[in-house]
């Protein structure tokens, strides 16, 4: 099989960590933490493990305090337990010559009492969101949360930091903030979910302000270059009433400036699901992935639906230097071998994607066979 030069292939040094590719496995939330403190099981750690030759993995979302959950049989990394489950995780990855970096979320207002004994999830305002949990019992409607108080907003800073130095305890070699659409940090955002008068509220710079309290509280247990963060700033369906406003773009513009400063390992950006015309951000439609670049100085990633094709061309004209891939990694864990060999791809199963067990995660075959016919 003719193995073809290609750039997505390529190593890339990312700070100190040398890639042995620029294909990133983007998070994957699955669902198989199915123990009562939501720990690492062994079964994760084959299943990232049967994916190392991707040149980075990204853990799935990953709770950084009880008060943070929203998804059912999502792990968390607030618990010394946890700590030892992931380091099962990080060393059957780097056992396999691969790196890993923990994503840490937290889901805010997007959760539902069935999470906290009955208590009402915590917003920045108390605003429903209007989206769904995965609650032990199926999905349920979210509802109107409670306010956010300034100590505890403090408080969940302080969570992610905890949480970052949990990571680096369990062996990881980075962390990536979630703020993909529908988490804590866009609902901070939105205008539809913030309607705060105080300094987490209001203007542009106050609706922001969390993530650098965030990112600053995490750069003190990690250097930059292994710190990264991931947005969604074109998100429409399933975010409920967090759908792009009229701030967006301009809110956006200020974060990516003050990032500049930041020397992080990279900017993560997701790009549109659907088609932008008549939304707040239309006029993203035809350069989504370029605005992001010539805003932010630093390494940008990208992500959504991207091909073997598409991401080597995105890599060559300059607009990225890395390419997430998230559905492919599902069905297919040696997703590098078959875009280096110009393998066929294999689908994944969606009945599969959070339903506990092996079936549908760690019994994907890799097309290895095929390989040297
Ligand atoms: C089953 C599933 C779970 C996901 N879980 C997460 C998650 O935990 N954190 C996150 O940032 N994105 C999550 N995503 C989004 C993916 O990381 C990625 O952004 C999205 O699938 C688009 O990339 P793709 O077109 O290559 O699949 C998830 C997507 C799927 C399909």
């Amino acid at each position: 099989m003719k193995n073809t030069p290609q750039i997505l292939l390529e190593e890339y040094q990312l700070g100190d960590l040398k890639l042995k590719n620029r294909m990133v496995m983007s998070s994957l939330t699955r669902g198989r933490a199915a123990n009562k403190g939501l720990v690492p099981t062994s079964l994760m750690a084959e299943y990232y493990a049967q994916r190392a030759s991707a040149g980075l993995i990204l853990s799935e979302g990953t709770w950084v305090s009880s008060k943070s959950i929203g998804f059912i049989n999502v792990p968390g990394i607030y618990t010394p337990e946890q700590i030892e489950g992931w380091k099962m995780v990080t060393k059957a990855v780097h056992d396999k010559g691969g790196l890993i970096f923990s994503q840490l979320g937290h889901i805010g207002s997007a959760s539902h009492p069935d999470f906290f004994d009955g208590e009402l999830p915590v917003g920045p305002s108390a605003i429903n969101p209007q989206t769904r949990s995965y609650t032990p019992e199926g999905f349920k409607d979210s509802l109107t949360p409670r306010e956010f108080t300034v100590p505890e907003i403090k408080q969940t800073i302080q969570d992610y930091k905890k949480a970052a130095q949990n990571a680096k305890l369990a062996g990881f070699d980075g962390i990536e903030i979630h703020a993909q659409a529908g988490m804590l940090i866009p609902q901070f955002l939105s205008l539809a979910t913030n309607v705060r008068t105080d300094e987490y509220g209001g203007s542009i710079e106050n609706r922001s302000k969390i993530i650098f309290e965030i990112l600053d509280a995490v750069l003190e247990v990690w250097d930059s270059t292994r710190v990264a963060i991931k947005f969604t700033p074109a998100a429409i369906s399933n975010v409920g009433i967090m759908c792009p406003d009229e701030q967006t773009i301009p809110t956006f513009q200020y974060i990516l400036k003050k990032l500049n400063d930041y020397d992080l390992a990279y900017l993560h950006i997701v790009g549109p699901a659907e088609d932008l015309t008549g939304t707040a951000v239309e006029i993203l439609q035809d350069n989504y992935f370029s605005h992001f670049r010539n805003n932010y100085s630093g390494r940008l990633m990208v992500n959504l639906g991207f091909t073997q094709e598409s991401a080597n061309a995105i890599l060559s004209d300059g607009t990225a230097d890395l390419v997430s891939f998230g559905v492919p990694f599902i069905a297919n864990p040696d997703l590098a071998e078959r875009f280096r060999y110009n393998l066929p791809l294999s689908n994944s199963n969606p009945a599969t994607y959070y339903v506990d067990g092996e079936d549908g995660y760690t019994n994907y075959p890799t097309a290895g066979s095929v390989k040297n016919p």
